[in-house]
């Protein structure tokens, strides 16, 4: 099996409420709540959930763009979260992230020869503006960008070409992990999918680990290894795309996958259609949180999160096991 690059362990992240004129903390925002995750060199793992779920918090406490109210952060075996600011920019290097919108992550009055090349000179990647131009222009290669393209602005590109030059920011320091959030979500379905294969051969080329977060579970099948299914903060169910997909066992799971319009109703044995909103992240419901949506919801959903967590033999792997596995 591959090395570990990323564990997570208990990770917790809550945002105060400030009220009144003194700026008082009322409450927190429970964003993340106990999520642990395991990421391989060379994976893809996929998180999934609503939007509010808590995917851009993971995605961005696991970078430390976002302080961790607990827990751990694991990067090649260093506590990410407890690193002085020489070894945090040596970390920077290594963890990367794409953001959704292409054309707000690159600044509008740079040209893309500075947007891309200013973290190469900041990390001592290139010492001169000549090496720096070149690797530029190698990185704009990777992406299928032509070289000249360095000289103009990103108003001067469509949403699919921008979100290439984003891609070829990350890959410039040569990482080892990429966080995606929602990276092609708002590009047009054609360009989608050629952003889509531009991610899976970088990731072979380079050796690549991506955390894939999307709410769109058509994408997480395409492209990555494993999921995750995050519901108010805290992990639902983990297992292969594969498996996810043959036989999702929480009825959340389940729900996301019946909302998915081209899979054929008579295909889906177990269909739930989601009603009403995601509750709020303040008071999150006890238990399971999904038990105050989910058809299937018995009294003891209140009391005990539905799972408890299984070690598969074969792969050593841990996983969740559920009391409301409906068969
Ligand atoms: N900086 C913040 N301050 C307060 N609450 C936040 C902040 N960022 C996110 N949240 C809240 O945390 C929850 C999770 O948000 P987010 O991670 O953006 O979810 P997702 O990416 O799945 O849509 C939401 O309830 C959101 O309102
Ligand atoms: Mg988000």
């Amino acid at each position: 099996m591959n090395p570990s690059l990323l564990q997570v362990r208990d990770l917790k992240v809550h945002f105060p409420i400030h009220a009144g004129i003194i700026r008082k903390v009322v409450n927190h925002v429970h964003a993340v709540e106990g999520v642990n995750l395991d990421l391989t060199q060379g994976e893809v793992l996929g998180v999934v959930g609503e939007t509010g779920s808590g995917k851009s918090t993971l995605g961005r406490a696991v970078l430390r763009l976002v302080q961790p109210t607990g827990g751990e952060v694991l990067f090649q075996g260093n506590n990410i979260l407890s690193l002085d600011p020489v070894a945090l920019k040596q970390f920077r290097k290594h963890a990367q992230i794409i953001f959704q919108d292409p054309f707000a992550s690159l600044n509008p009055r740079k040209m893309i020869l500075d947007s891309l090349g200013e973290g190469l000179l900041y990390h001592d990647v290139v010492k001169t503006r000549a090496a720096q131009k070149e690797r530029v222009a190698e990185v704009l290669a990777m992406v299928g960008m032509p070289a000249d393209v360095m000289w103009r602005y990103p108003h001067q590109f469509s949403g699919g070409q921008q979100q290439r030059i984003c891609i070829g920011r990350a890959i410039s320091l040569n990482p080892r992990l990429i966080v995606c959030d929602e990276a092609v979500s708002a590009l047009d379905v054609s360009v989608q999918a050629q952003i889509l294969n531009l991610l899976q051969e970088l990731k072979e080329t380079l050796s690549l680990s991506y955390l894939f977060i999307s709410h769109d579970l058509s994408l997480i099948k395409y492209l990555c290894d494993r999921v995750l299914v995050l519901y108010l903060g805290k992990v639902m169910e983990t297992a292969s795309v594969e498996e996810l997909f043959r036989n999702p066992r929480h009825p959340y799971t389940q729900a996301l996958l019946s909302a998915i319009p081209k899979n054929h109703p008579m295909e889906q044995k177990k269909r739930i259609f989601l009603k009403g909103e995601i509750p709020s992240a303040i008071n999150p419901p006890s238990g399971c949180p999904f038990r105050t949506r989910c058809p299937y919801a018995q009294p003891i959903c209140a009391a005990i999160p539905p799972k408890r967590m299984v070690v598969d033999s074969t792969t050593g792997r841990k996983d969740h096991e559920y009391h409301c596995i409906l068969e």
